[in-house]
């Protein structure tokens, strides 16, 4: 089957990269762009990811985005606890999951986001991280995505061996049966092909490649 691609662009590109991705990737089913907020209202013909959301559902939270605004221009997932958020803006596991009900209450769909420190791998903590993270984060029904991104492996070129990926992905997917499950941290044209072929992989969180147009066109080739 053929496998997703999320492209995470951050706090990174231009209404040149945009329209970019529309010239190369307009209509493609299987790619999903989380694009800063302020691109998220222009016409691409992409599917959309926002890369946060608020929990509440409207009030006076200067500089926030509701869930149905972002339903009003389309958007049909959002990105919930990314490490980024986690570590820059103090999210927590609570928050996490309320994001998370907010998310499917509006019928977005949210891409919640997991993963051990540096420290913690080294400790030998992944799956009990993981565990903590997953009973934390969870909301209370089905229709949520997990992105199991390695925190030490995001953005910087590391990424865990084929068999750390399958083992932490095999546990997701006996916890989660139904649930998309991508991997995240590093992804790029060179290793996407070895990391789509591991099992129970559905698809890839891709940041840092996301922004070279070229780079998504070989990634989405190897997803197929
Ligand atoms: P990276 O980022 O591909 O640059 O490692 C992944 C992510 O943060 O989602």
């Amino acid at each position: 089957m053929q496998k997703w691609v999320v492209a995470n662009w951050k706090m990174n590109g231009s209404k040149n990269l945009l329209n970019e991705y529309k010239k190369s990737f307009k209509n493609h089913k299987k790619l999903i762009v989380c694009l800063p907020s302020i691109y998220l209202g222009e016409p691409s013909g992409l599917i959309l990811s926002a890369q946060n959301i608020h929990q509440q559902l409207k009030g006076a939270y200067t500089g926030e985005i509701s869930a149905s605004m972002l339903v009003e221009f389309g958007v049909k997932y959002c990105l919930v606890g990314h490490s980024e958020r986690r570590q820059h803006f103090h999210e927590t596991n609570s928050d996490v999951r309320a994001k998370a009900e907010t998310c499917l209450e509006a019928n977005i769909t949210p891409i919640i986001c997991i993963g051990e420190t540096l420290e913690q791998y080294e400790a030998n903590q992944t799956t009990e991280v993981l565990e903590r993270q997953l009973a934390e984060c969870l909301p209370s029904r089905s229709g949520f995505w997990i992105a199991y991104e390695p925190v030490w492996a995001i953005g910087t070129g590391k990424t865990p061996t084929t068999d750390e990926i399958s083992e932490v992905h095999l546990m997701l997917r006996e916890k989660l049966p139904n649930t998309i499950l991508l991997y995240g941290g590093s992804v790029n044209g060179d290793n996407a092909a070895t990391i789509f072929a591991i099992p129970n992989v559905d698809g890839a969180l891709v940041g840092g490649a996301s922004l070279d147009v070229a780079a998504v066109a070989v990634i989405l080739k190897h997803a197929r």
